[in-house]
């Protein structure tokens, strides 16, 4: 009776440590072009790997053949790394989670059928996770997070969306874009321009020595929604109207103020939505996620539009404003704590939305 009362008492003390100890899990990105994993122990993040694929660079853009290929390649060393990095064994995790859309469909399947594989293996649950949740959660992988509703301005290579953020993964979309994102029209400028892939970083480390009022570029807004096809039709035409044997000279004296220029265009148009959204809704604390937040003149026109409108304000660091598995893992934390773990029957899904 005595042995039995212990063996109790030691499985309640197993149970309560269970209970009380922060979730350790393994976070995976591989929705486009960068093979990521993560490891958080609680919210706090221990380990943050990415594999940057250079491949593309040569083709102008991603190549979705290529990234599945490179990711098949990659993901097996960049887990091993993250777990290395927190110090752990795999049998310390406690979940797997890992982006099963918005994405490429071929880039996705590596990454969520080595995450089910793995979480099968360890017999641990699976956390399927919208990697735009993840941009949103991103920061929330840093000190100071927003407090709920948030207002949310998603801008990436992929998307554009302006967004109400509310407790309990409740997402208000108040805006998008029509056409292209505003990472897609950084990269198809830097293209034009002869600047690679991709352009958004190049663009903007050039724009730091230009004219930003060198052109009026157009700047589009409809209501809340975006529009960004335009711009970079607009900058096309305007290296066009240049006589081709004069473009290069051109290029050689003003490419910093054409960079400048565009980014200040899109910028603009970004802050004004952002504006109008915080006083209509009257929401205390903005986000900016996802990679083109990295871009240090919407930044800087960013932290202005706080001091102006007195809000809070929340931009990841670089690093975690890119593609990177640690907003994955932070947002399958907060998933997993209130109970949401995803079946092993779990597909991709390339156009996922909100
Ligand atoms: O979030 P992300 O890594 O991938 C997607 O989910 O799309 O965003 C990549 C996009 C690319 O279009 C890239 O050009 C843009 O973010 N980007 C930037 C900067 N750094 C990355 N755009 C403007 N300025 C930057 N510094
Ligand atoms: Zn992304």
């Amino acid at each position: 009776m005595v042995l039995l009362d212990q063996a109790k008492r030691t499985l309640e003390n197993n149970l309560i440590q269970k209970t009380v100890t922060p979730p350790l899990i393994l976070g995976i990105e591989t929705s486009c072009d960068d093979t990521a994993a993560a490891v958080v122990v609680g919210s706090a993040l221990q380990s943050s790997v990415v594999s940057s694929q250079h491949i593309h660079a040569e083709y102008g853009g991603v190549v979705p053949e290529l990234a599945s290929r490179d990711h098949q390649r990659l993901i097996v060393p960049v887990v091993q790394q993250a777990l290395a990095d927190a110090n752990l064994h795999p049998s310390d995790l406690d979940a797997v989670a890992v982006t099963y859309g918005p994405g490429l469909a071929g880039a996705l399947l590596v990454g969520l059928s080595f995450a089910k594989a793995y979480a099968f293996g360890l017999d641990i649950p699976l956390v399927g996770v919208n990697h735009l949740e993840g941009h949103i959660y991103s920061v929330f992988i840093e000190e100071n997070p927003p407090a709920f509703p948030f207002l949310c301005l998603v801008v990436s290579g992929g998307h554009t969306q302006l967004v109400l953020v509310e407790e309990g993964f409740r997402h208000q979309t108040m805006g998008t874009t029509r056409d292209d994102a505003a990472g897609e029209a950084f990269d198809k400028v830097g293209k034009l321009l002869g600047l690679g892939y991709p352009g958004g970083p190049a663009i903007d480390r050039l724009a730091k020595d230009g004219d930003p009022t060198f052109r009026d570029f157009p700047r589009t807004r409809l209501g809340y929604d975006f529009s960004f096809s335009g711009i970079k039709t607009s900058v096309l035409y305007y290296l066009n109207a240049i006589p081709d044997d004069e473009r290069a000279a051109f290029l050689e004296t003003h490419l910093a103020d054409v960079c400048a220029s565009f980014q200040q265009a899109i910028v603009d148009v970004l802050i004004s939505a952002m504006r109008e959204a915080l006083r209509e809704t009257g929401v205390r604390h903005l986000a900016i996620v996802g990679g083109v937040s990295a871009n240090s003149a919407l930044r800087a026109a960013a932290q202005q539009l706080a001091t102006d409108e007195n809000i809070h304000l929340h931009i990841p660091s670089p690093r975690f404003s890119v593609d990177n598995a640690a907003m994955i893992a932070v947002t399958a934390h907060h998933k997993f704590v209130a109970g949401h773990t995803s079946p092993l029957t779990l597909t991709v899904q390339p156009s996922l939305s909100l």
